[in-house]
């Protein structure tokens, strides 16, 4: 820390997985950390931001095979690509300090570090684990905390999952994970300590499975080979290698562990709340000072996600609004401990209110009346009335309302209290008249004085602004030829004294207003998929001669059961009648396109007289036919179904 620092500050955003690109959901909650970051620049702390990419686990293993690239390429590719994670994040004015990689070398080997050390200590121990397994999170379950049988973060089919793995004794540090909770400020809102005792730690915490051996997109464990780290440990330890935790790449841990605050979404609290201070008491490390658990962006009341197709683009919306309306829209519409339901008419709504009539206006009904009564130059002198000791009185309240605000994270509560400053001193200028004071010689004194407090009540809102808004706060000062001393936390005093003098230009529009029915329409266009270009998969140019056809068995067979293979998230396994009176087993690759409960009972058509084959383990008599086309560069499949009044077993010619 140098001599002028107030302290060090280190915050950090969750890493984000680069399975697919990054929504306006993700943006929220960085946008909220670098405000936070900002806010602390501006206070005079020495900053360290974090935020990067979660980058392991089975699901980029197959998204990566499905896109027929290996797993570092999808990754490179989403994270540095074009309008990728870095380039989004640029494009939000996102300040960060570090950007760590899961696959970064350094991070990788202090991973097989730590896991050896709580090894060696005793608190990762071999066993088996047996339960359910929820591919898309990542995420292990007892039968027990299933909802519906599915899985509770994301209510999605969960997989019986059985392996020889390693184990976390979280069970052991129950205790001092529940004392952590209930006796202190460790996690904010307060709600989310209730739900983290009543739903994880009253029910009794269990070990945690910390290894992995059905695939290997991950850290190896190099005491076993075969076994690769349970991503979250991965993952969780960013927040130290990044600092420079088991490895010499980097520096920083003296400075700035324990962190200050981790933002993460509400639904990844139980990691952070209750994992990570456990792993961290295992290794006799110093706890995060804070976690905060910030609600959901949803639309249309369901949490945006891709495989909803309901997720809102950052880059249309910055690119039609400007990257400073949207993050102020972000943080000034939702409360952040909170769900916020996103829609268009609210981020309308809120630029066209707050930003072009309120903050705007008044910044450029300012500088015009400077502009035309003084010719944009406030000088020494004036007069004061009563009525500025209320605007400055105001002011100075602001301020200390907003830091309060600011500090606890509460950021829409603390963008009211700058537009209480900006909707008082909108009504200083109905209140003072400018326009009527210019008349005279004699109360142009007076009108300079109203004029520089309005400067005045601006370069403060300005400032305080400047977190959520970097570029437009810098517009503004600028508008008001602020020097830099001018735009620091220390200057947040109104000054309101006659000695002071301004000089002031007039710029074009801050944040012009939207013409709300016209924008709806386009970005509703805008958000239309395109039109799938179908393709039909073309003729196979080999004749088959008639013979060799015929000997094909085609039979209509009713699907009895149905259900997904283990492990493999493209086969389905079907029981059919095929009117012999034993049942058929056929696997068919079409997992992708059906749920097993939508097939049960309908009549399909397969190839009877194939020799069998063997899948996953399981032998398959047969081949259940289906259509192949293509929509949007995608192989789809459609199985062939028959009139249900075809019986069982009747052959196809
Ligand atoms: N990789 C883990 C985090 C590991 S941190 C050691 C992960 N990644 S994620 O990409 O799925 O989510 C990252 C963050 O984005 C989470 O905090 C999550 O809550 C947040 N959000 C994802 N969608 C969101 C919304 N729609 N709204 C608000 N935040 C959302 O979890």
């Amino acid at each position: 820390m140098c001599n002028h620092c107030k302290g060090n500050y280190y915050i950090t955003t969750p890493i984000y997985y680069p399975s697919s690109n990054l929504h306006i959901g993700h943006a929220y909650c960085t946008v909220a950390t670098d405000t936070m970051a900002r806010y602390k620049r501006l206070q005079g702390y020495n900053v360290c931001f974090l935020t990067g990419t979660d980058e392991h686990g089975q699901k980029i293993e197959d998204k990566a095979k499905e896109a027929g690239v290996t797993p570092q390429q999808f990754v490179d590719n989403i994270v540095l690509g074009e309008k990728g994670v870095l380039d989004l994040w640029k494009l939000m004015n996102i300040s960060h300090d570090r950007f760590i990689r899961t696959t970064d070398d350094y991070h990788v080997e202090a991973i097989q570090k730590i896991f050896k050390m709580m090894y060696e200590r005793g608190d990762i121990y071999k066993g088996e684990y047996s339960g359910k397994y929820c591919k898309p999170c990542e995420s292990f379950w007892t039968e027990s905390q299933l909802v519906d049988g599915k899985c509770p973060d994301c209510g999605r089919e969960v997989q019986d999952a059985k392996e020889e793995a390693y184990f976390f004794r979280l069970s052991k540090y129950a205790d001092r994970v529940r004392d952590l909770l209930e006796n202190t400020d460790f996690l904010q809102p307060r709600s989310r300590v209730h739900e983290m005792v009543n739903n994880f730690i009253k029910p009794g915490l269990n070990d945690l499975c910390v290894s992995r051996t059905s695939f290997t997109w991950g850290v190896p464990v190099d005491f076993d080979e075969g076994h690769v780290v349970y991503v979250w440990i991965d993952a969780l330890f960013n927040y130290m290698t990044a600092l420079g935790f088991q490895n010499d790449k980097k520096t920083g841990l003296e400075e700035f562990w324990p962190a200050d605050v981790h933002f993460v979404g509400k639904e990844i609290v139980r990691f952070h709340a209750i994992i990570w201070p456990a792993m961290l008491m295992s290794l006799d490390l110093p706890l995060p000072k804070k976690v905060y658990g910030h609600g959901w962006l949803n639309f249309n009341g369901e949490k945006m996600s891709k495989s909803r197709g309901n997720v809102v683009d950052p880059y249309i919306l910055a690119q039609r609004f400007g990257v400073d309306a949207l993050r102020f829209f972000l943080l000034r519409t939702f409360p952040f401990g909170s769900d916020g339901n996103f829609t268009n008419e609210l981020l309308i709504n809120t630029i066209n209110i707050d930003l072009a009539n309120t903050l705007g206006n008044l910044v450029s009904r300012t500088t015009a009346m400077s502009q035309k009564y003084f010719d944009g130059q406030l000088t020494a002198g004036g007069e004061t009335a009563e009525l500025d000791g209320e605007l400055k009185a105001l002011a100075d309240e602001v301020v200390a309302a907003y830091e309060k605000h600011m500090d606890g994270f509460q950021f829409s509560n603390a963008l009211s209290e700058v537009f209480r400053l900006l909707d008082r001193a909108n009504k200083y200028i109905d209140e003072t008249t400018p326009w009527v004071l210019a008349k005279s010689e004699d109360t142009k004194p007076r009108l300079l004085q109203v004029m520089k407090n309005l400067c005045e009540a601006i370069r403060i809102s300005a400032i305080l602004v400047s977190p959520f808004m970097p570029d437009s706060s810098k517009s503004i000062l600028d508008l008001l030829n602020v020097a830099a001393e001018g735009r620091t936390w220390d200057a947040l005093r109104f000054c309101g004294c006659t000695n002071c003098s301004w000089s002031t230009t007039v710029g074009a529009p801050l944040f012009p207003r939207i013409d709300m029915e016209k924008e709806l329409k386009e970005l509703e266009e805008l958000s239309k998929p395109p039109v799938p270009e179908l393709e039909i998969e073309p003729y196979d140019e080999e004749n088959v001669d008639f013979d060799t056809f015929c000997k094909s068995d085609l039979r209509a067979v009713k699907v009895k059961d149905c259900c997904n293979v283990k492990k493999s998230d493209k086969l389905l396994q079907f029981t059919l009648d095929d009117g012999t009176g034993t049942d058929r087993q056929i696997l068919s690759g079409i997992a992708k396109y059906y749920k097993p409960e939508e097939l049960i009972g309908k009549t399909l058509v397969a190839i009877t007289n194939l020799p069998p084959r063997k899948m996953m383990g399981r032998e398959s008599c047969g081949m259940l036919l289906s259509a192949v086309h293509t929509e949007k560069g995608e192989e789809k499949l459609q199985l062939l179904m028959v009139s249900d009044s075809i019986p069982a077993g009747a052959k196809l010619c």
